[in-house]
């Protein structure tokens, strides 16, 4: 359904009767206190995800009101809209369940709502992703504003920052090596300020990744949230989506072609991104008939090495990659590598926008490709007999001498089963084995919950060990670290070879060569095929938004989006 009338004409409700419609829809309109003159203005629509929820989400009030000032001084007319608010620590079972909801949400929304052009305004993880994803099925032009990642804090003289440190805080507690009461002192300080998680998570990933891809503004990416750069630069994506709105242009699928997630990607290695990166960036371009290529995903990154220096893969955090210039020095170093024809939201190229950036300066948050912080790209593409679909490793956050590494088998079936034993001292496990969780996909969780950073048993982390090879069919946080194998696919619960896996088989990684490999015959593996039984249904899965999910998500490689959503 598509509507070619512009303003408070557009989209007009069905009463059989047009000047009806626009008259009653002006009627009520007006109680808000608009006059003619307002309504005859081209109108961008602002997609209000703050929530009392969603701390990354805090300054939305304040960027909303400086998008506002940005449509009004460029003579449009603003009009904010609610959408699903998503936080990654108060979405049960998991945001990445809801992400298709709040893309659905957003897309019908804009659709139904009269508007010429949209400005997204997001941050956390999902909720940038769902955005696009929304704002690309429904065709209108839109561009995004994120809120900015938080500032650092403090603990006992040390810097911290959501949320590289709160796991690594809290695999000291686990060690023994800090009590309770500075785990409870820590939570003042490590999310000290509002805005997305501070270090290269999901958040700072999508972020980089949507500026790359032509959808933001230049510099948006890094701005803290706190800055008085972020209303500003907010202030100017209200003045373009008035120029959009008075062009009718350019639509999400003009901006984010094959050629813009490509860039998109290289950045995503380039940045040492999150692995959830390559899932949502997947999930976007189904929504526009594009196909993400996993071996395509890691041949772009063969050339290109890690750059950036933040944690979890390395030191700095995203305030320092502000100071440092944003994206902008990513760009200059990337560039003989990008695709630079690829337009941008602002009516450039990719390399006019490069062309345009200002002088370089000296700064120690983004390396050269001489000199890079990891020579290959940040992620890996793995195949298999364990992974026929594949899987993928942050490399570039994973112990060097773990990247090839065969053990044994240490089998967990479910979330449950691994809460229920990782910790007990009768565990048979070794810093040597690997450990496998099973049924954590987007059936089997259900919603594919970021618990692919599997804690170590705890009588290993007393012993001093901090890293060991973990596999799972779940993903992981940006802000995670380890030799962490994810997105196993086909799923566990789907009957993919990892729900074959038992206690005490062989298991070979070998990054350098991409493979992960079960090591057991090929008759073993069609043996326990066949005996093999799907785990117990979902409690709810019969009705409701879980059944939608458990009939529609496909798999991690497809970006685990609903199927009827993809663009065929
Ligand atoms: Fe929102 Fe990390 S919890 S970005």
């Amino acid at each position: 359904m598509t509507d070619k009338k512009t303003g408070m004409r557009k989209g007009l409700t069905r009463y059989g009767d047009e000047g009806f419609s626009l008259y009653v829809r002006k009627a009520f309109i007006k109680a808000m206190g608009y006059t003619d003159d307002a309504l005859l203005r081209p109108i961008v629509g602002i997609a209000d995800t703050y929530s009392g929820y969603n701390a990354c989400h805090a300054t939305v009030p304040d960027i909303i009101e400086a998008v506002k000032r940005g449509v009004m001084l460029a003579g449009g007319l603003p009009v904010t809209f609610p959408t699903i608010s998503l936080h990654e620590s108060f979405a049960f079972p998991t945001s990445m369940f809801l992400r298709n909801l709040m893309s659905m949400d957003a897309e019908e929304m804009i659709r139904a709502q009269p508007m010429d052009s949209v400005v997204l305004v997001g941050g956390c993880d999902k909720t940038i992703p769902a955005l696009l994803m929304g704002a690309a099925s429904a065709g209108v032009p839109a561009i995004v504003e994120v809120t900015g990642p938080m500032l650092t804090g403090t603990h006992h003289g040390e810097r911290v920052g959501a949320c590289t440190d709160c796991r690594r805080f809290w695999a000291k507690f686990r060690a023994g090596e800090i009590d309770a009461a500075e785990v409870e002192e820590l939570t003042n300080e490590l999310v000290p300020t509002a805005g997305t998680c501070g270090v290269m998570g999901t958040a700072s990933t999508m972020a980089l990744m949507t500026e790359a891809m032509g959808m933001m503004l230049p510099g948006g990416a890094a701005i803290p949230a706190t800055y008085a750069d972020r209303p500003r630069h907010a202030e100017l994506t209200g003045r373009r989506a008035v120029e959009m709105a008075n062009d009718g242009s350019p639509a999400p699928a003009e901006i984010m072609t094959p050629a813009a997630f490509r860039n998109a990607l290289r950045v995503l290695h380039a940045i040492g991104g999150s692995t959830n990166g390559i899932v949502h960036a997947a999930a976007m371009a189904g929504r526009l008939g594009i196909t993400i290529d996993l071996d395509e995903f890691d041949n772009l990154g063969r050339d290109v090495p890690v750059l950036v220096d933040l944690k979890p893969s390395g030191q700095y955090y995203m305030e320092d990659l502000h100071r440092a210039g944003g994206l902008a020095p990513i760009l200059r170093e990337l560039a003989p590598l990008l695709e630079l024809d690829a337009p941008t939201i602002g009516g450039q190229s990719l390399g006019d926008v490069i062309s345009a950036l200002p002088k370089a300066y000296p700064q120690q948050v983004v390396r050269t490709k001489d000199n890079p912080l990891f020579a290959g790209g940040g992620i890996a593409v793995l195949r298999g007999n364990l992974c026929p679909d594949g899987a993928v490793i942050k490399q570039s956050a994973a112990s060097s001498e773990l990247l090839v590494h065969e053990g044994r088998a240490v089998v967990f079936q479910s979330l449950a089963d691994l809460a229920a034993r990782i910790d007990s001292p009768d565990l048979d496990v070794t810093a040597d084995d690997i450990l496998v969780l099973q049924n954590s996909g987007p059936l089997g969780a259900p919603g594919m919950p970021e618990s692919g950073y599997l804690p170590l048993p705890k009588k290993l982390a007393e012993q001093g060990v901090k890293d060991m090879v973990r596999i799972s069919d779940a993903r992981m946080s940006g802000t995670a670290f380890g030799t962490i194998v994810l997105h196993v696919a086909p799923e566990a619960a789907a009957g993919g070879p990892l729900a074959l896996v038992r206690n005490g088989d062989r298991i070979r990684l070998d990054v350098p060569a991409r493979q992960l490999e079960l090591l057991i015959s090929d008759e073993d593996l069609e043996a326990r095929k066949a005996a093999w039984t799907p785990p117990p249904a979902h409690e709810g899965a019969d009705r409701g938004y879980l059944k939608l999910f458990l009939d529609e998500v496909t798999q991690a490689p497809d970006g685990a989006d609903f199927g009827f959503l993809k663009k065929t």
